[in-house]
């Protein structure tokens, strides 16, 4: 496993997908970083750092056996890996929140931005980029967001959480090329976030509803149960949990 290490880069995931059309890059090449200056969230949003605090990285994978209908299996392995870390770290229960954050006594603590390289219709390697908020003790302006240090009092090593995280990458992907779909969607589930609680959602139009969390369909749908008691799927555009 290649580890390139950088104290600071525009944005770990656009390094290592640059370095992936000039370079024939092994599995698990990882690019890790102490500060970024451009780093990327899910939907165009901004990933604030303080330099030092957090672990950055990105990992590269060929992913060619992940059909393109399933490529929320992707999402399903990368929070399952990060969760299963947590979890061995001793951080107090840990959810993954659709689709891939993760939450920690209600807040969040590290997010997930996953770049799919599609050719000819079909998935050729992913880049998963990952953000997890470890040594950090403010956040000011985020009143929902935390970091291990904050939730447990104790400070933690970067490295060895990374190297955590990237064995179960490793472990789970295998579990993905088995084609074990029913036993990685069942383990995502079991773990997910305000999943059958009573939970109030604002819809594409602002307006808001409420639901009880059920699953997710294969293609990475969010299955919610209405108060009429139909099950409705929506995907991320659709609707943002609140409560
Ligand atoms: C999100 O929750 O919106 C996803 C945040 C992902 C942040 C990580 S930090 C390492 C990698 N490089 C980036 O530019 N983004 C991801």
């Amino acid at each position: 496993m290649r580890i390139i290490k950088l104290d600071a880069t525009n944005s770990t995931n656009t390094f290592l997908r640059q370095l992936s059309h000039t370079n024939k890059l092994d599995d698990y090449t990882v690019v890790v970083t102490n500060s970024q200056t451009q780093g990327r969230g899910q939907m165009g949003t901004v990933w604030e750092n303080i330099p030092g605090k957090n672990l950055m990285f990105s990992v590269f994978k060929e992913v060619s056996f992940v059909a393109i209908d399933d490529h929320f299996y992707i999402s399903i392995v990368v929070s399952l890996a990060i969760n299963k870390a947590l979890n061995t770290f001793g951080i107090p229960k840990t959810f993954i929140k659709w689709p891939n954050d993760i939450l920690s006594d209600n807040k969040k603590i590290c997010g997930v931005l996953i770049e799919n390289v599609i050719k000819q219709g079909a998935i050729k390697e992913t880049i998963i980029g990952i953000g997890l908020n470890v040594n950090q003790t403010s956040f000011d302006n985020l009143p929902r967001a935390s970091s291990l240090k904050q939730i447990t009092g104790l400070h933690y090593d970067k490295e060895l959480l990374m190297l955590e995280i990237i064995k179960n990458l490793k472990d789970y992907f295998e579990l993905l090329k088995q084609k074990s779909y029913n036993v990685l969607k069942t383990a995502y589930e079991a773990n997910l976030f305000r999943k059958n609680k009573p939970s109030t959602f604002k819809n594409a139009e602002g307006s808001m509803f409420l639901g009880f969390i059920k699953g997710v369909s294969n293609s990475g749908k969010l299955q919610v149960l209405l108060e009429d008691n139909v099950v409705k799927e929506f995907d991320l555009k659709e609707l943002e949990l609140l409560y």
